[in-house]
């Protein structure tokens, strides 16, 4: 159940809705057009629009909530203490966009006195809006959206990730991913947490695990996920939290032999 009135919770979830809106039209214009990319990392890039998209973001929330915190991938914002913490990824996939891949996504979530109340990602090159408001069910576009049914590891197909310094670390998932290919029908790596958490709450996806991630890959995605029917703990089956950086997010019908899986390798 929110903890917001109905009027609260409506509006904030309006700034939400617009704010991804506004941001994913300048993802969809870009789309497959010239960019300009730098990279953070290695292999870790951010483009001009990353930026746009952000900054387009930002606008949007302190126009209307001057006072509340704001947690975002491109820009280290100093927080006040406020309950209200909205947290972007102004594009989760951005691999895939410098790459005209259109698996995209604009990621905002709103955390209220430590729980997550809404979130929203939105892939503006597929039209897939997903959202959810805690205690109201998940949604792609106007239809509601539920977890499968499938209860068979064997049976199910999985997506999972690779952290950006691959290169450099041992504990890059690959041994997870190599023991877990061989008892599942299959795993997609599709280059975005945030859609691959809606893919599991929309049914396309029996789970998804991946490790160091942050707080912009999963706070509106996991809140999806769960309005959906899923669940999401860690690595070692705990209550998940935004604030850790694995995931272990499931239809729950396939949680604990995932979590057993996952176990053989740790
Ligand atoms: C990345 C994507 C990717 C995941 C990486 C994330 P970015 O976010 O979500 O799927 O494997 O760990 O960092 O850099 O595209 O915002
Ligand atoms: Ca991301
Ligand atoms: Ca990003």
């Amino acid at each position: 159940m929110s903890i917001l009135s109905q009027t609260e919770n409506e509006k904030l979830f309006q700034t939400a809705c617009g704010a991804a809106k506004q941001a994913g039209m300048l993802l969809k214009e870009s789309f497959g057009k010239h960019k300009e990319i730098s990279f953070k990392g290695r292999i870790d890039p951010v483009t001009n629009v990353d930026l746009q998209s952000e900054e387009t973001i930002i606008k949007i929330i302190r126009s209307r909530y001057p006072e509340h915190d704001i947690i975002t991938e491109e820009t280290d914002i100093e927080v006040s203490g406020s309950a209200y913490r909205w947290i972007i990824d102004p594009i989760d996939g951005t691999v895939n966009f410098a790459h005209d891949l259109p698996f995209v996504a604009v990621s905002i979530g709103l955390e209220v006195h430590g729980e997550l109340e809404i979130g929203v990602v939105y892939n503006p090159v597929l039209g897939e809006f997903f959202h959810a408001q805690k205690g109201k069910g998940a949604f792609l576009n106007d239809t509601q959206i539920f977890v499968s049914e499938t209860v068979s590891l064997e049976k199910s197909l999985l997506a999972t990730g690779f952290p950006y310094d691959i290169q450099e670390s041992k504990n890059n998932n690959l041994s997870y991913f190599n023991h877990i290919i061989k008892h599942v029908q299959g795993v997609r790596r599709i280059g975005s947490a945030a859609l691959d958490l809606c893919y599991c709450a929309s049914g396309i996806f029996e789970g998804f695990w991946e490790l160091k991630l942050s707080t912009w890959d999963t706070a509106a995605g996991s809140l999806i996920l769960t309005e959906a029917g899923g669940f999401a703990t860690s690595f070692s089956g705990e209550k998940f939290s935004i604030y850790e950086k694995e995931i272990v997010a499931t239809n729950g019908k396939i949680h604990k032999d995932l979590l057993k899986l996952l176990r053989d390798i740790t």
